[in-house]
């Protein structure tokens, strides 16, 4: 009872502060509309995200949570044409209402991804996890109850050559599952996406990939970064022909995530004319440029220098652009989708290694229930650098890991392949405790082990334990692992990497971003 009031409060609270709500945006066939008048929605989107580490900060900004900033912004944002922002990281502890309310008012939408530069999914050692499950849904919880909401990206260019495609199947667990509670709350349904990078030799199988096997593991939309139009290119010289074609018949909404090639400065924007004009507009559903803040790696429409903010000549080529389009397109009702087929999930091989087998939901109640039954668990105090070190030295032959390893390509994964890395590093202190048939110098770990008092499973968890295949954890695994090899992989999925917005930037310029907090790394 007291939850549901709660609740109820909150959602009062929301809907007072946002005032007017704007009209939802939904997704039929592979268009975007506004829900109640029915006409179609493209997309008019700058990205809107500073770099806290360029203010010497040691995490990432809210740009939802900086009304000051907002309230400066916005009606630059609106002043340009803007109808919708693309943000990377939004803290879901903080308070939206304020930067929301300004957006609203201006009739401006969100899109929003769900991770942050800690908090994401890895491409070389990729992990879909209790953590990231956790800030995934946590970020859900925060902008839901906001009509202007409208889709959420569940990763930003993960994949982004053919050596790390099998990364992909953890975020396509993650599109799945972010759908899954979205409706498991009664939330309204808030369209779930990914925005890719335009690697030429995995783009095709990435599209299809993501939008492949059900609709239900499948995506609701699909942003493209898209860095091809430099100059004054045109529609041919650009590729946008070629990935219009490409685009044809996909199922669900296609729009570019990011676009503004900037090799040629000022930019001109002269692609607008083309993604808003009667060759695009049957595909695409507009795009969002990159972006709002002048930063090291030059692709800013404004600079803000001392909370000041100057218009620069990208600002006022990109008004004039914006101002200059208009679609129309279709009427929802007027509407009848034809491109209903999922595509074709592609064949493993070289150049494609995702399985279309998914990693499994990550679940804190089993992996609590779990590491409640283990004899020797690791002490709290552990750092996080030690963590490799234990998993190399346990599952490099002295414990068998399958438990708690995962593989993307075989579509094997442990049932607790899905714990936190800290439960995992339980589990395989235990795994070797046992393996050394308990002896009384195996749980230690030079310190970072301790036998557990009371170690068992609790009468509330033994169903769930069993059907993941008790402690073991092979519970949930599809197909018989060949081997359990992956160890250095789960080792170094602790090791946080950052993979955000910025598509080009000076390499000089990643140098001096890594080891430090970056919003904009390849
Ligand atoms: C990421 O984690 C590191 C180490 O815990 C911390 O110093 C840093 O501030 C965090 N960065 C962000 C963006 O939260
Ligand atoms: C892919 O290759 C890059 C070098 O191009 C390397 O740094 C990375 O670790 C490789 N990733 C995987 C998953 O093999
Ligand atoms: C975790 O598993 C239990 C038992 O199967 C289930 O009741 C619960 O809903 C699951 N939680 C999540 C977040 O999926
Ligand atoms: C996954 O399994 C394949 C095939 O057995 C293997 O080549 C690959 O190294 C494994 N990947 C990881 C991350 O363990």
């Amino acid at each position: 009872m007291k939850f549901t009031l709660a609740a109820t409060v909150a959602a009062t609270v929301v809907s007072l502060v946002a005032g007017a709500d704007l009209d939802p945006i939904v997704v039929k066939g592979s268009k975007f509309f506004y829900k109640t008048s029915g006409k179609q929605f493209f997309i008019k989107g700058v990205a809107y995200q500073a770099d806290g580490s360029l203010q010497g900060l040691k995490t990432y900004i809210d740009p939802l949570a900086d009304a000051a900033s907002c309230k400066r912004d916005v009606p630059l944002l609106k002043e340009l044409g803007t109808n919708t922002i693309r943000v990377y990281a939004v803290d879901p502890t903080k308070n939206h209402d304020e930067c929301m309310k300004l957006l609203q008012d201006a009739g401006i939408y969100v899109v929003s991804d769900l991770s942050e530069p800690n908090t994401s999914i890895n491409r070389d050692t990729p992990q879909w996890d209790d953590v990231v499950y956790a800030r995934y849904t946590k970020v859900i919880d925060a902008l839901a109850p906001y009509s202007n909401v409208m889709g959420f990206f569940a990763g930003n260019e993960v994949s982004n050559q053919k050596n790390n495609t099998a990364a992909s199947a953890y975020v396509k667990a993650a599109v799945r599952d972010m759908k899954s509670y979205i409706k498991q709350k009664k939330y309204r349904t808030i369209p779930v996406g990914y925005a890719t990078n335009d690697d030429a030799d995995i783009r095709l199988n990435l599209a299809h990939y993501f939008n492949c096997d059900t609709a239900d593991n499948s995506i609701d939309f699909w942003g493209y970064n898209i860095y091809s139009w430099c100059g004054d290119s045109s529609f041919t010289k650009s590729g946008y022909d070629q990935r219009t074609k490409e685009f044809e018949s996909y199922s669900v909404p296609v729009f570019f995530a990011e676009y503004g090639c900037n090799e040629v400065s000022p930019r001109q924007f002269t692609d607008v004319k083309a993604l808003y004009g009667d060759q695009m507009t049957g595909v695409w559903s507009g795009g969002i440029v990159y972006m709002y803040f002048q930063e090291a790696n030059n692709y800013g429409l404004v600079e803000v220098k001392n909370g000041a903010v100057t218009k620069l000549e990208d600002f006022n080529n990109l008004k004039k652009q914006i101002s200059a389009v208009n679609p129309t397109g279709v009427s929802m009702s007027s509407y009848t989708p034809t491109n209903t087929k999922l595509s074709d999930c592609p064949k493993e091989g070289a150049d494609w290694m995702a399985s279309k087998v998914l990693p499994p939901t990550p679940n804190q109640s089993l992996c609590s229930c779990m590491t409640g039954g283990l004899s020797c668990t690791a002490k709290s105090s552990v750092k996080t650098s030690d963590y490799a070190g234990v998993f190399d030295y346990v599952c490099g032959g002295k414990a068998d890991c399958t438990g708690i390893n995962g593989n993307g390509t075989t579509g094997n994964y442990g049932a607790y392949s899905m714990c936190s890395p800290a439960e995992r590093l339980s589990w395989a202190m235990d795994a070797y405790y046992k393996a050394q048939k308990s002896s009384s110098t195996a749980c230690d770990f030079n310190g970072k082990a301790s036998l557990q008092s009371g170690a068992a499973i609790a009468d509330t968890c033994k169903s769930i334990v069993q059907e993941a295949g008790g402690l073991a954890g092979t519970g949930t695994v599809t197909s018989q692992p060949t081997s359990s090899s992956s160890e250095s992989s789960d080792a170094s999925a602790i090791v946080p990497t950052l993979q955000f917005g910025g598509y080009k930037i000076a390499s000089a310029v990643v140098a001096a971003l890594v080891g430090g907090v970056a919003m904009v790394v390849v």
